[in-house]
């Protein structure tokens, strides 16, 4: 790239001032700016976006591509005049160690029954719960890309039993593998707590429904099967989550994404006392961490060498 190509910055509801600042500290010979000289402006060369205006990058003559902000880049496909140029995700080891954190938190949260000694507490009652150990539940995990292989990896080492379910057929190491709609079954059928690190396409939009819930195993040794999503909020319907909560299908969920963010005021998941609510902080982009990578791709892609967020378009994700 040279110094009179310039980077397209196009965020919405995130604050632009932070990525903004280190890409100019980490780029200064070329610009990044938040808005082109026009529609059809020549100088852009990489669009960066998280939710741009749909329609915004079509006319741009000289775009070579579009990295996303995030690991996920159903954002970027909501646009139907997007340009036909190859899309980039952010796959980061500084991203990934983010979410394994938020899911051995969660997945040890249920497993030592953080919510019931939480209400317990509430009540000032002594009271001892059965604990099982680790190694007598299953972590099912749904979605074993980048974020959910590696989680798994780690709740291995803690001693869970790890099942895994993804769209096409997988040999892992220490994970029961599971694949395609013949195989979810199975998965389900096996896992005490089902952890979602799925992506938005078409294929899995509101795939956390009434009828998923329902094929979850029963009875565990939690009192009922939990369900952790961490992916995104299109892929649940919250209205059978809550539901499936109600009549006890469900014993806890713990949600981090939502059909709609942020999670409206009056939703009943705020208030249900087997919801742990979190608003979209299992993995951060944080723009010191991510710049640099993001930069060091733009590179590789210049150089023919291999991009590692290169996205498969057809799939989606
Ligand atoms: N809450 C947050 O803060 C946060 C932060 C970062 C990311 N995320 C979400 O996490 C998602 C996963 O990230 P990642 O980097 O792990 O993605 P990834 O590496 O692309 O992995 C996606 C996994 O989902 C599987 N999959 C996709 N479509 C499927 C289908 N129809 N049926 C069964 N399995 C399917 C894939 O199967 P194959 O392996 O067979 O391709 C793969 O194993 C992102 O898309 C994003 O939405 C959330």
């Amino acid at each position: 790239m040279t110094a009179h190509e310039r980077i397209l910055l196009a965020t919405t509801g995130w604050n632009p001032g932070a990525w903004l600042q280190v890409f100019r500290r980490e780029c200064p010979d070329r610009q990044t700016v938040t808005e082109p000289d026009g529609p059809a402006d020549p100088s852009i060369r990489y669009a960066v976006v998280w939710k741009h205006a749909p329609g915004s990058l079509a006319r741009l003559p000289n775009l070579r591509a579009i990295f996303s902000l995030g690991a996920g880049v159903d954002h970027v496909y909501l646009d139907p005049a997007l340009p036909d140029v190859p899309v980039i995700r952010i796959v980061s080891a500084d991203l990934t160690m983010r979410m394994t954190e938020y899911v051995v938190w969660q997945v040890l949260d249920h497993a030592r029954q953080g919510p019931a000694y939480r209400a317990q507490q509430q009540q000032r009652k002594w009271r001892e719960l059965p604990q099982p150990a680790a190694a007598s539940l299953t972590v099912g995990i749904m979605g074993l890309g980048v974020l959910g292989t590696d989680a798994a990896g780690k709740l291995g080492n803690i001693g869970f039993r790890i099942a895994g379910w993804s769209r096409n057929e997988k040999r892992i190491a220490g994970i029961a593998c599971h694949h395609g709609a013949a195989g979810l079954d199975a998965f389900l059928g096996e896992s005490d707590i089902v952890v979602v690190l799925l992506p938005l396409t078409v294929e899995t939009r509101g795939i956390i429904d009434a009828s998923l819930v329902a094929r979850m195993k029963r009875p565990t040794p939690l009192g009922g099967p939990v369900l952790i999503n961490a992916g995104r909020g299109g892929l649940q319907v919250e209205s059978d989550i809550l539901t499936a909560l109600d009549d006890g299908t469900l014993m806890a969920a713990s949600l981090d994404v939502f059909e709609n963010e942020p999670l409206a005021a009056e939703s009943r998941l705020w208030t249900h006392p087997r919801v742990t609510l979190t608003p979209h902080i299992a993995a951060t982009s944080d723009p010191a961490r991510l710049v640099p990578e993001l930069l060091r791709e733009m590179e590789n892609l210049e150089r023919g060498r291999p991009v590692k967020g290169l996205v498969n378009g057809r799939a989606g994700y």
